[in-house]
């Protein structure tokens, strides 16, 4: 891979504002100077990230995860240094010199990520050749035109075996393409897995492709969707279709669409509805909340009409629990899915329920209200019980107060008798979020004076002559690294900063994460020499006692006389300095 200079990735860094981009992955909110949004990369439920515009680095307290604006991409993409900076570039308009067609060694994975980008190539393909016709027809005897096949990538699977063999051809071995879930093996020889369907491509988070699900469509003896079967790199329950397409319309409008199938999430596409990602009919899991929890917490689900739908609602709501949503809810009449609905009654309709969803609490009393007989007093009670809980943690003082009357009403029963029945939950205030989460372990005075030692470096350039000049050595490798490179920066360029020199570090994420953790010392930088001092020979000290240490468990270990006197006499040296 040709690497960009650290002039060009400079230029880069300059241009760019880290919350703009980080903007696009995660929702942020201004706070003070910074703003903060919920950690990406652990399992965050209140925002514990902040992101400094001003240097341009992002920090997370609970998990520690820190860097700068490439950091962030390379570790939400799961790319290399490289690519993300390219992605970076192309995402402000800038011409960067990074060929990342170029294999990168640090993905373990990308002959497998290869073999489906070619694949999903040669299916689309398919698709308007001469043999794609009867495909094509059905595709738009669903009004499923040209624009719609080509942004979700539609394509077709033949009944022969052409894919397995251009695979071949390029070099792929029969026993990845076997493992990909693209070939089936049989006495020896490989053959295309997927025949005569019509393929859908299912990515990553990111939009890489990582499998692909097949539908039939002539012919219905066998089974509607075949999927890819779980790979290294696919596991069905930790995605979520179209999740990168929908992204950044979820951010923008701070909700999310939950629906159940690919086909809905493609027949909102042609009414203008973005925000949508599809559970795939499978249960919902906590990763894939997880997930959703990274983009915003206002929730619609829209599962199909029928029963089944209902069900994965109600298991929905139940597993995401424990998370601070706001779900609303949108039960579709007739027992359709929303693309039969959308073709059926037409996009108004569809809007007019997408705008006026239920509330969790409407319809878990819609719910319970069909199990109960509110002309009878027993029932009434009963009903009264069931819901008192759904009831008491309702937030809003407001919403609360309407509820009781609504519920007053449906049943009868006097409203201060409910008001004495149902007391509002008191809300659990959420603990601020605190600076040092981690059990922090006591520093040593070594760890301390190599910490001091390098704020003033970084603060001041006299302080990186003033320790290279007198120590030039910490005891920490990653501090020692750190002060050796500072001091070349300073050498070259003459003059220090810290955001340049960041980005210097290139891919040294590790050296990065550590001067953003010298940095939060956030001490005053009007020290006296003689503090340094004392932090240098507090290091000296330490370097002291390391050699006496070696030199005694040498000394241990040997036996010949004139050696160990030698050994006696440099540990004598030592100690006689450090004492005078
Ligand atoms: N699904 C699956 N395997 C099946 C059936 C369904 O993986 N045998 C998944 C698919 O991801 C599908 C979702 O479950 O998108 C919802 O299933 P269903 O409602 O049956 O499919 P539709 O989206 O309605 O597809 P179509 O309209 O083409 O029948
Ligand atoms: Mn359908």
């Amino acid at each position: 891979m040709s690497k960009p200079s650290f002039e060009e990735i400079l230029a880069l860094q300059r241009k760019v504002n880290i919350v703009d981009i980080i903007g696009d992955y995660v929702q942020l909110v201004k706070k003070g100077k910074n703003y903060a949004a919920k950690c990406p990369f652990h399992d965050d439920h209140n925002p514990s990230m902040f992101v400094s515009e001003e240097k341009q680095i992002y920090k997370c307290f609970v998990c520690g995860e820190s860097g700068r604006v490439f950091d962030f991409v390379q570790k939400y993409e799961k790319i290399s240094f490289y690519e993300a900076v390219k992605k970076v570039a192309d995402k402000v308009g800038i011409n960067i010199n990074i060929d990342t067609t170029v294999k990168s060694n640090d993905n373990k994975y990308s002959d497998q990520y290869e073999i489906y980008n070619l694949s999903n190539k040669y299916y689309q393909n398919n698709l308007n050749t001469s043999l794609g016709k009867i495909a094509k027809n059905y595709l738009s005897s669903r009004s499923i035109n040209d624009d719609i096949i080509k942004h979700f990538e539609i394509g077709l699977s033949l009944g022969d075996n052409k894919l397995s063999t251009l695979l071949l051809n390029k070099n792929y071995s029969k026993n990845l393409l076997v493992r990909s879930g693209i070939a089936v093996a049989s006495n020896n020889n490989i053959y295309d897995k997927y025949r005569d369907r019509i393929m859908f491509p299912l990515w990553d988070i990111n939009g890489k492709t990582i499998g692909f699900s097949g539908r039939i469509y002539e012919g219905n003896d066998q089974s509607k969707y075949i999927n890819t079967m779980e790979t290294d790199i696919f596991k069905k329950g930790s995605l979520l279709y179209n999740y990168h397409n929908a992204r950044e319309h979820v951010l923008k409008e701070d909700k999310l669409i939950i629906v159940e199938g690919f086909m809905d999430v493609i027949r909102l596409y042609t009414i203008g509805v973005y925000n949508v990602v599809a559970s795939m009919g499978t249960a919902i899991t906590n990763e894939q909340i997880s997930l959703i929890n990274k983009l915003t917490k206002n929730i619609v689900l829209m599962f199909d009409g029928d029963k089944a739908g209902a069900k994965a609602t109600d298991s929905f709501i139940e597993v995401s629990s424990n998370y601070d949503f706001d779900i609303k809810i949108v039960r579709l009449e007739e027992d359709l899915d929303p693309d039969d609905y959308i073709l059926k009654k037409g996009k108004e309709k569809m809007m007019d329920h997408l705008n006026h969803p239920i509330s969790l609490f409407d319809y878990k009393m819609i719910k319970y209200k069909n199990d109960y007989n509110f002309d009878n007093p027993n029932d009434v009670s009963k009903f009264i019980s069931k819901i008192a809980d759904a009831v008491a943690s309702i937030k809003d003082d407001i919403v609360f107060n309407l509820e009781l009357k609504k519920i007053s009403k449906l049943t009868g029963v006097d409203l201060d008798l409910l008001k004495e029945k149902i007391v509002k939950k008191e809300e659990i205030k959420e603990e601020p979020v605190k600076k040092e989460y981690k059990a922090k372990i006591r520093e040593t005075k070594y760890e301390k004076a190599s910490k001091y030692i390098l704020y003033y470096m970084i603060h001041n350039n006299d302080i990186i002559t003033y320790y290279y000049d007198n120590l030039s050595y910490l005891p920490d490798d990653i501090d020692r690294k750190l002060a050796s490179e500072i001091v070349l920066f300073y050498k070259k360029y003459k003059s220090f900063n810290m955001q340049d020199f960041m980005t210097y570090l290139e891919d040294n994420n590790e050296l990065v994460k550590r001067i953003i953790d010298i940095d939060e010392l956030n001490i005053k930088n009007d020290f006296s020499i003689e503090e340094i001092n004392e932090y240098i020979e507090t290091i000296k000290e330490y370097e002291k006692k390391k050699q006496i240490k070696e030199l005694s468990d040498k000394l241990k270990n040997e036996s010949n006389e004139v050696v160990r006197k030698e050994i006696a006499k440099k540990i004598f040296d030592i100690r006689i300095k450090e004492n005078k």
